[in-house]
């Protein structure tokens, strides 16, 4: 078995799922991309953690899981608030943490690798759709009432 650092590997469904929690426990809080999730696509962990768990079962382990289609969710976000290039580097750099802080090896260097193609190629697929607003997603509430500026 592949160790590093006290590490292991990627080598089951309940490491995805760790890796994806990991993620998420993050991603929601973070202060630039943590309005996608929270106030644009209110997701709902309890379902959502084990279809990014098949997505990453799929693409580390094969086990086909994941039948496709990551794209067309982040096409309906980006058009409700756009997904911006920062968004993306932001994105890469919490799923970069979460992989380095609970896994070393083949698959978690995959991982980033992967990820960071998908990135580039839903970054350059989004630019033909129409974007919604940046940070659409706000409750903005320090102008007063609204339409009042
Ligand atoms: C172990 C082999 C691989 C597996 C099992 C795999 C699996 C997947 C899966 C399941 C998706 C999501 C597809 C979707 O939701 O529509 C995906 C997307 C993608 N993969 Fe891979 N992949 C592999 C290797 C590669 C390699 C070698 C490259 C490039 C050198 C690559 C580039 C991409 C890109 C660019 C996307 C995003 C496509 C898009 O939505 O525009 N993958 N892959
Ligand atoms: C700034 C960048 C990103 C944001 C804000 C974001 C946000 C989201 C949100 C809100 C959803 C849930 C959509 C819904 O069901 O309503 C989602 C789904 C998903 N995201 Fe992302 N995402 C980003 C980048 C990525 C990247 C780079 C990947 C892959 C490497 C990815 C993989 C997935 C997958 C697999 C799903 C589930 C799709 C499905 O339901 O089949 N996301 N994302």
């Amino acid at each position: 078995m592949w160790s590093v650092g006290g590490l292991r590997d990627i080598e089951s469904r309940a490491d995805c799922e760790r890796l994806v929690t990991a993620f998420y426990e993050r991603a929601l809080e973070d202060p630039l991309i943590g309005f996608f999730f929270v106030d644009v696509a209110k997701i709902d962990l309890d379902e959502h953690i084990p279809v990014v768990a098949s997505f990453w079962e799929t693409i580390l382990l094969g086990t086909r899981t994941y039948t496709g289609g990551a794209f067309g969710p982040h096409a309906a976000l980006h058009m409700r608030a756009e997904l911006q290039a920062g968004h993306f580097e932001r994105w890469l750099v919490l799923w970069r943490t979460a992989v380095d802080e609970h896994f070393a090896g083949p698959r978690a260097e995959l991982a980033k690798e992967h990820a960071l193609r998908v990135a580039a190629a839903f970054l350059r697929r989004l630019r033909s759709i129409p974007a919604g607003e940046p940070g659409d997603g706000f409750v903005v509430s320090l102008h007063g009432p609204a339409g009042s500026g």
